[in-house]
């Protein structure tokens, strides 16, 4: 896993003690995932916006909290911003205060070529940014996606007219490692992956950076790893603690300094429709995610 004794930064007490054979990162897997989070200072953007995943094929561990939140900061910081919700379950959608039962076009039409760009992006009036809005259907695109040519690029060839449009664009992916989730990491410049501090956390991490690998061999050599961002996290829990010491000390810089913690206003928004640096900006997990769109501004650099 990862935290064994060879991965872990000198000095770091180990969690786990008991397992020091299993290890979740084969050697070419943590170099890889090392490539790709080194290179962050040198995103080769300057014109178009950064486009990031937010990523975890693990469920319910807060990319969609995620990515409404950080597009809603980012409008509060200035930044034009697109949120694209590439899951069926359509929750950025509804937390964007969109209605996902009542839309007339979706990003599955987009994918499989039935609307344009125009006929689904709207805007989200609680957050302040445009939304490509999913719902059920989004799901049937899975299957029909399979038939069509460039399959997986379908997404980035959406995106290319708009690109211009924006500072930032967010893809809230679904908790799989699908064809889906293959159109978003296309797409992409880098990924974002929320992340609790937990041991089961630490295993999904491994799937995910050798799909971020495998991405990058094949198909899109623009995309790095920008930052791990700790979600949901509870300082009373002493192992949540501990993993996120041993994230630190073994990634550096690569985690981001802003820690989201587990906080009810957050988890209260979705059912107002509005995110949550909207609905209370003065509560702990407001403040986090305003921060932490503060530090990601500030790592891909002054726009
Ligand atoms: N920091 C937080 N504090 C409290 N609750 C949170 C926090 N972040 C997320 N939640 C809650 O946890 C649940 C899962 O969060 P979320 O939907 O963002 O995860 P997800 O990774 O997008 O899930 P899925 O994999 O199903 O798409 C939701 O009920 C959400 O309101
Ligand atoms: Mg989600």
């Amino acid at each position: 896993m990862l935290l064994h004794r060879e991965l872990a930064a000198p000095g770091v007490k180990q969690v786990f003690p008991m397992r020091p054979q299993v290890c979740i990162f084969p050697s070419a897997v943590r170099a890889s995932y090392h490539r790709h989070l080194c290179d962050h200072r040198k995103l080769p953007f300057t014109t178009m916006a950064h486009v990031f995943c937010v990523a975890n094929q693990k469920g319910g561990v807060g990319k969609t909290t995620t990515s409404v939140n950080l597009a809603a900061a980012l409008h509060q910081a200035g930044k034009r911003t697109l949120l694209v919700d590439l899951d069926p379950q359509g929750n950025a959608t509804m937390g964007s205060g969109i209605d996902k039962r009542t839309l007339q076009h979706s990003v599955y039409h987009l994918l499989v070529g039935l609307a344009g760009l125009e006929a689904v992006r709207v805007a989200s009036p609680p957050g302040g940014y445009d939304i490509l809005p999913a719902n059920r259907d989004l799901a049937g695109a899975e299957i029909e996606l399979v038939n069509l040519e460039r399959r997986e690029k379908r997404l980035r060839e959406a995106l290319t007219a708009c690109a211009d449009d924006y500072d930032f664009v967010l893809v809230d992916c679904p908790p799989s490692l699908s064809l889906l989730t293959l159109n978003g990491l296309c797409a992409a410049h880098g990924v974002i992956i929320p992340m609790q501090c937990e041991y089961y956390a630490l295993e999904g991490l491994s799937d995910l950076v050798n799909s971020i690998k495998k991405v990058h061999a094949n198909l899109n050599r623009d995309l790095k790893i920008i930052g791990l961002l700790r979600v949901m996290f509870d300082p009373r829990i002493t192992l949540q603690q501990q993993v996120s010491a041993q994230l630190e000390g073994h990634f550096g810089d690569k985690v981001f300094n802003a820690v989201v913690p587990r906080n009810v206003r957050l988890a209260e928004a979705p059912s107002h429709g509005v995110p949550g640096v909207v609905f209370d900006r003065a509560s702990r997990g407001a403040h986090a995610y305003l921060a932490f769109a503060e530090e990601l501004i500030e790592r891909v650099g002054t726009l």
